[in-house]
């Protein structure tokens, strides 16, 4: 097998993100091809051997990252179930319940059935499943994990979910989903304690306890105001718990929290479990809201990103790269930001690709390059890959699938 070679130039002068295309490359294509297709890529391939635009892990990061939330939930005695709707990647789901997470939340039916044929447990749908054929699918999945918990917010649902579950002698767990901040969910108080008394009554369903995201809370600016925010949407469902079991329904349960949040909400008493989900890789917008110590978040580490090839030169000042509207989500105002190169404006520029303004870069641009950059919003931009190169610096580790990209029924 041939080793590749650098060009002394290109190894000494390039940042660490920004490779030069003047490096002697050791495989040819075909052969590449055939190892990521195996799989058989540790020791072998390198960052520059991928094609672009191609979704990068770095795991050193990303293993810190897991360190970090798992032994903070452990320390503040609060259960982990991470969100898998970030990711949607078993390796990832299975590797945080390998460092101590209870098991993964699926935003949707059709994501928590690839987490279950994958080898992932203790699964919470966070949306409620409605709908003849969605709850033929979550008998389906409820009689192979009988762990799982689906999130209701409605009466009739629950009779339908009910009757189902009779008749394939099956009994659901249920999280009471409640209306904290403007999604989905029944109002707290009052409204849920008649639907948790509905789950109480049936037979085949019972109440696993309550499921409450304040996603409105994880983006405030600064921690105070975050932690304002979140104290007084959580509120409401820390009372509609100790309602429940003023009324003699026993609620063990009380699922919240986010990345913004995690260290707020693991302080208020009663809530029992975070569901945090971007903190594996963090983006742009996650990085500006502010730690509980500074101006900075610095909690976890930006772990994800999208590595580019410079494309085209169209004047001195401008580059072109192969990442655009296809390659980062664009339902945020931030641009992507390169890592390793200062000064680098980016715009989009279509379909395919992204535009560089230079004028004010630390380092030369050229032909070929490649430019990695953070995502501004993680989870949509993973839903657009269908593979994430895991890397210990620049060398390729592994290829995970992103297995329920697109499972978004
Ligand atoms: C229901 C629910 N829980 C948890 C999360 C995780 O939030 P974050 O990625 O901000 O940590 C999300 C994200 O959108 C969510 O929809």
């Amino acid at each position: 097998m041939h080793r590749r070679t650098f060009l002394a130039a290109a190894a000494a002068g390039a940042p660490a993100h920004l490779h030069s295309a003047t490096e002697k490359r050791g495989y040819s294509y075909p052969e590449i091809e055939k190892m990521l297709a195996r799989g058989d890529v540790k020791g072998k391939l390198t960052r520059d051997d991928l094609p672009t635009p191609a979704l990068l892990l770095d795991l050193d990061g990303f293993e810190d990252n897991l360190a970090r939330m798992t032994r903070y939930a452990k320390e503040h005695n609060r259960a982990l179930r991470p969100h898998g709707k970030t990711h949607k990647c078993p390796e990832i789901a299975r590797a945080l319940i390998k460092a101590g997470a209870v098991g993964a939340c699926a935003a949707k039916i059709s994501e928590a059935e690839v987490f279950a044929a994958n080898g992932v447990g203790g699964l919470l749908i966070t949306t409620a499943v409605i709908g003849k054929h969605k709850i033929e699918r979550a008998v389906r999945l409820a009689t192979e994990r009988r762990d799982t918990i689906f999130s209701v917010d409605n009466a009739q649902n629950v009779r339908d979910l009910n009757d189902a579950a009779g008749r394939a002698r099956i009994r659901f767990n249920l999280a009471v989903d409640l209306f904290v901040s403007g999604r989905t969910g029944i109002q707290p108080g009052e409204p849920a304690l008649g639907l948790a008394q509905l789950i109480a009554s049936l037979p085949h369903v019972k109440l696993a306890g309550i499921q409450a995201y304040s996603g409105g809370s994880s983006h405030v600016i600064g921690f105070e105001p975050r932690k304002k925010h979140s104290v007084e949407r959580m509120a409401p469902a820390v009372e509609t718990r100790r309602l429940f079991e003023k009324n003699g329904i026993p609620c063990p349960l009380l699922s919240g929290g986010s990345t913004g949040t995690y260290n707020i909400d693991s302080e208020i008493d009663g809530i029992t479990e975070l569901q945090p989900g971007s903190f594996v890789f963090m983006d742009v917008d996650y990085n500006r809201i502010g730690g509980q110590s500074g101006p900075k978040y610095e909690d976890f580490r930006n772990s994800l990103s999208v590595l580019t090839t410079v494309v085209s030169k169209p004047t001195d000042q401008q580059a072109v790269v192969d990442g655009g509207l296809k390659a980062f989500s664009t339902d945020k105002p931030f641009m992507p930001e390169a890592k390793g190169i200062q000064g680098i404006d980016f715009a989009w520029g279509g379909d395919e690709h992204g535009r560089l303004n230079l004028a004010k870069a630390s380092a030369a641009v050229n032909l070929g390059d490649r430019i990695e950059f953070i995502i501004p919003h993680c989870d949509p931009s993973v839903n657009l890959y269908d593979r994430i190169y895991c890397l210990r610096g620049d060398s390729v580790e592994a290829v995970w699938k992103i297995a329920a990209r697109g499972m978004s029924q």
